[in-house]
């Protein structure tokens, strides 16, 4: 690192970073070394290869797939490095410490924040898997609480106190806990809420999806807890606006709409007051209703201007208002949701979505699957008195690389035989005209009675 150029470009601002602090540095890619904690790239998203674009470099692939990946720029946040970029220390473990004693004047305020980066991390607490029925009952007081808190919330809101912070980071933690000892339960239980629930279970949802969902991604520990926070706080700004517009089933007169897309800007102004609401959470609560084809809202952001933490909001909080019943609209199962969020060109980041229905291993009409026992799948519905179940047809045997005759099944979560094992490649399997073979086998006569 000795001898690069270092520049740290207070004037540089991005739409969705703010502008540069003294911490952040602007390095090109070949600059980037291990143990350096990038912040953000500069270019689009989609362009570098991770999920995540805030995370400590710790392996020589992460820093050759950062050198090979044609972003513009990465910013690396000093103050969370574990060297010291721009000041010639390159040194680790005893060294490293004795490092950060001598850093030079800027450095010298964020001693203790560093202390901490070089502590052994805390310990994790012990969350035990629990089975789905044991879980029901401690996920039932989970919602429950969580339900009272975001009523108290919103009220304070209403009432123009700033949010405490303190008070929602413990829910979003519960919440959390509960995905841990079981995936399903917490997230199934919220999806079944009742109309008038909705308001406020929404947020709980949300949360619960931004969780998972942010797991299943790999992301660290701190942002999963921070978009559990997000999640919860996402809508906060609909406060705004008044009840006969939020509940209208009918068309939204024009003054009407202004004031329901006014509810990111207004909950993002009033997150902005507390000092202690995560970066994610202001980020999601502006962005969460932002597309990818730039024709949503409050700004009409594209593509390119859209961070990670925005699209998995927007996900997110589609998700869970098309699978809840509403007054003017039942409730979908969640593969129709995700049959239709995949056919909304220009709404969302395709390949996120995929992620999002792996992340609750529930998949769109028309995807191949893997099932235990060697067997490919099209999923075709959804299935069961809650439409948790997933109705499939299978169709090739993967020992015999050949289709066989097909026949339909039904799969619950909770069965243990057939189970969806996940996703299966078209191309890996060979099917080179998708379109054409589900056509063929979704035409063709299924047997009766058959299991795999
Ligand atoms: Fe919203």
């Amino acid at each position: 690192m000795a001898g690069h150029a270092v520049n740290p470009v207070k004037e540089l601002t991005f739409p969705h970073l703010g502008p540069m602090s003294d911490m952040l540095l602007h390095l090109k890619p070949e600059q980037v070394e291990i143990g350096m904690f990038v912040d953000a790239f500069d270019g689009r998203w989609i362009d570098h290869p991770f999920w995540r674009s805030r995370f400590l470099v710790e392996t020589a692939e992460q820093l050759a797939l950062i050198r090979e990946s044609g972003v513009i720029a990465v910013i690396v946040d000093r103050s969370r490095s574990q060297m010291v970029p721009g000041t010639g220390d390159e040194a680790f473990g005893e060294d490293r410490r004795k490092a950060v004693g001598g850093m030079s004047p800027p450095y010298r305020g964020v001693e203790r924040r560093r202390a901490r980066i070089f502590a052994p991390p805390p310990r994790e607490r012990p969350v035990r898997p629990a089975t789905y029925a044991q879980e029901r009952r401690r996920a039932a007081r989970v919602i429950d609480k969580s339900r009272g808190a975001v009523i108290d919330l919103f009220e304070s809101a209403r009432l123009g106190r700033a949010v405490d912070g303190g008070k929602i980071a413990p829910l979003a933690e519960a919440i959390g806990d509960s995905i841990t000892r079981h995936s399903r339960v917490l997230i199934n239980m919220v999806r079944l809420k009742q109309k008038d629930e909705y308001t406020y279970l929404h947020s709980v949802a949300v949360c619960a999806l931004m969780i998972n969902f942010a797991r299943h991604l790999k992301l660290d520990e701190a942002e999963i807890q921070a978009l559990g926070v997000a999640g919860l706080l996402h809508d906060v700004g609909k406060v705004a606006i008044a009840d006969d517009v939020l509940l209208k089933p009918g068309k939204l007169t024009l003054r009407e709409r202004s004031s329901v897309e006014g509810h990111p800007r207004a909950g993002h102004a009033l997150l902005a007051q507390s000092p202690d609401i995560p970066a994610a959470a202001l980020e999601v609560c502006m962005r969460h209703h932002e597309k990818m084809d730039g024709s949503g809202y409050p700004d009409g952001l594209g593509d390119g201007e859209l961070s990670l933490y925005a699209r998995m909001g927007a996900i997110c909080d589609v998700y869970d208002a098309v699978t809840s019943d509403r007054p003017y609209k039942a409730a979908w199962t969640p593969c129709e949701a995700l049959t239709a969020m995949q056919s909304w060109t220009g709404h969302f980041d395709p390949q996120l979505l995929d992620r999002f229905a792996d992340s609750l291993g529930i998949f769109p009409v028309g995807t191949l699957v893997t099932l235990s026992g060697g067997m490919l799948g099209i999923v075709t519905g959804s299935a069961g008195e809650s439409g948790e179940a997933i109705a499939v047809r299978v169709f090739f045997s993967c020992d015999l690389l050949a289709e066989c005759s097909p026949f339909d099944c039904e799969i619950a979560p909770t069965m243990r035989e057939p189970r969806i094992l996940g996703r299966a490649s078209q191309k890996f399997w060979r099917f080179d005209d998708w379109p054409a073979t589900v056509a063929r086998v979704l035409a063709a006569q299924p047997e009766a009675d058959a299991a795999p």
